[in-house]
């Protein structure tokens, strides 16, 4: 059914009532007519008008009351004023009140009818307007919801490369109010080392149409935000998508550029996995190049020292080959320390693992470093209930012994060396982080307040044969074989470092669910036997000069 517009007609005169609605419904309005302001007042109980016809003066009311009421209970009906010569000043009183208009008596028909059809257009147009508003408001809202609740920086720049508008996630990645941006020119936000670079990317040299994707860039984040990591980092790397805003279509040549919007995607977890994949791999490469290299050169010493052993055992010691061959078993044990250092960044597999107190490890071994380091002040934390790891001891005094050497060598004089336990759970995030499954762990942080490592050095600490010491006074196998036995006990090494601000080493290592058991002393002795001992090596000269030792300490056959 056709929708017909409602018209209330309110005049004191009968015929022109009856007049007006004969014509009006012929136009195929719907009409109703009221002769006095109570009849009005009735039918405005529980109906509702597109438009009234409202006669000002009436006997029993006042055309100006009878508008209120019609302003109250439907505010969208349009009021048009009846006027004769006489009321026309309260005529204007009701327009001043929101009538729409008004016609003076006496009028022709057609008059009428077309202020009729103009407030009823204009009536139809303010609804039509109204929802395009509510439209509007809800695309523009749910735009801004999506900007805000976006990971990614989503910002418009002016054409000077300032910033009119930055996204909520800048203040999580970047640590800095939001507002505080606005008006500020980009560099602001872009790393020392990139600004050079952004120049292309943002606004200077931006001329045509170009949009620029994939960008990577360096940003400057504020330190003190978030949780403080391992893997700390000052800067946010991320991919820029940008493009220019112009005030006519971009393809017109007259086109004046007012600036640039664009889309920042932090991508720092991912280039540190990537470069955390490259390292790795860098790692296992050299790793089985030096395992290969230091197993062979072990069987070598084995075989010297073995024969330097026997002949020291035959030797006198006023002999003056006796001190030649002391020295030879000296160096020989020189170059077992180093291969013993490769094996132990390279093996896969640990010896004699046992369930451990870090502490007490830790202990130990502060002791044993602290005593020739009188000038290094040592703070120790450690965790009251600290979960037991599997380790082999050794191995662990090992690594620890060599960050505690290396952080001496990085304090020649004196300073701060802070040891921390703490029991932590690594969840699926961190733990990415570290390329470790979740789980509990471990984790030990060693701290130093010496010089500090620069970004292109601490890329390459881990590596075997690294060494930033002068020729001879350092292998650069300390940290390697720290790292390879860390690994092998399914833990991981990080290092944070920043030059002039000192070291801190962080040692995850699995917690255990085994509880410690107390060591059972090992008995030596030294009584020679008469067994037979079958000796199997694949080195020829391990087991012949093996076999030979074996019979000459033991007296027994082999
Ligand atoms: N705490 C530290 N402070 C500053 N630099 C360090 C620190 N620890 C390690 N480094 C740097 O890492 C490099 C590699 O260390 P690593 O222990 O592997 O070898 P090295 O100490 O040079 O030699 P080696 O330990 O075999 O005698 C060092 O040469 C040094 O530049
Ligand atoms: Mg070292």
């Amino acid at each position: 059914m056709a929708f017909s517009p409602k018209i209330l007609i309110v005049d004191d005169e009968p015929r022109m009532c009856e007049s007006l609605r004969m014509l009006l419904g012929a136009k195929g309005y719907e009409v109703y007519t009221a002769v006095s302001g109570a009849e009005a007042r009735a039918i405005l109980q529980d109906k509702q008008f597109d438009v009234a016809l409202l006669d000002m003066v009436m006997p029993d009311t006042d055309g100006h009351q009878l508008m209120d009421l019609i302003n109250q209970k439907n505010p969208d009906t349009a009021v048009i004023v009846i006027t004769g010569d006489v009321s026309l000043e309260s005529a204007i009183g009701a327009l001043k009140k929101g009538a729409y208009d008004y016609v003076r008596k006496p009028f022709e028909f057609e008059e009428l009818l077309t202020t009729v059809e103009n407030a009823l257009k204009q009536k139809r147009l303010k609804r039509e307007n109204a929802i395009i508003h509510e439209k509007l408001e809800w695309s523009e809202s749910c735009y801004r919801r999506l900007v805000e609740h976006s990971p990614d920086i989503i910002y418009a720049l002016d054409e000077a490369g300032n910033f009119t508008f930055i996204s909520n996630a800048a203040e999580r990645l970047l640590c800095m109010d939001r507002q505080q941006l606005i008006s500020k020119h980009y560099n602001t936000i872009i790393h020392e080392d990139d600004q050079e670079k952004a120049k292309w990317f943002f606004n200077d040299r931006r001329t045509g149409e170009r949009s620029t994707t994939g960008v990577e860039l360096k940003l400057v984040s504020s330190e003190g935000c978030g949780e403080p990591k391992s893997y700390e980092v000052r800067h946010l790397t991320i991919e820029l998508k940008s493009t220019g805003i112009y005030d006519k279509d971009v393809m017109d040549r007259s086109k004046k550029f007012l600036g640039t919007y664009g889309v920042a995607r932090d991508i720092s977890d991912r280039k540190r996995l990537e470069s955390q994949l490259r390292h790795a791999q860098k790692m296992e490469a050299v790793g089985t190049l030096a395992g290969g290299i230091a197993h062979d050169f072990n069987n070598l010493l084995m075989g010297i020292q073995g024969h330097a052993s026997l002949m020291l055992l035959k030797t006198d010691p006023e002999h003056t080959h006796y001190r030649n061959l002391n020295s030879i078993e000296q160096l020989v044990q020189n170059g077992a320390d180093l291969t013993k250092q490769l094996l132990g960044f390279a093996r896969d597999g640990k010896y004699d693992v046992k369930s451990t107190n870090m502490n007490e490890i830790i202990r130990d071994t502060l002791r044993m470093f602290g005593r020739t380091k009188k000038e290094i002040s040592i703070y120790e934390e450690y965790e009251e209930f600290i979960w037991p790891v599997e380790v082999d001891q050794g191995q662990l005094q090992q690594v620890l012994l060599n960050i505690f050497v290396n952080a001496g060598q990085a304090m020649p004089g004196g300073g701060d060396l802070t040891l921390v336990t703490k029991n932590v759970i690594l969840r699926a995030q961190d733990a990415k982080t570290f390329g470790l499954p979740p789980a509990r762990y471990v984790r030990i942080s060693i701290s130093d307040t010496g010089q500090g490592i620069d970004e292109g050095t601490r890329q390459r600490i881990f590596e075997p044969f690294f060494t930033t010491k002068e020729f001879g006074q350092g292998t650069g196998l300390g940290l390697a074989s720290a790292y390879g036995i860390i690994q092998n006990h399914q833990g991981t090494i990080d290092v944070n470092s920043w030059v002039g601000e000192g070291t801190t080493f962080y040692i995850y290592l699995p917690a255990s669910e085994k509880v410690i058991k107390d060591e059972i002393p090992f008995i030596k002795n030294n009584q020679k036997g008469s067994e037979t001992v079958l000796l199997v090596d694949d080195e020829d000269v391990i087991s012949k000069v093996g076999s030979q030792i074996l019979q000459e300490l033991g007296g027994t056959r082999c």
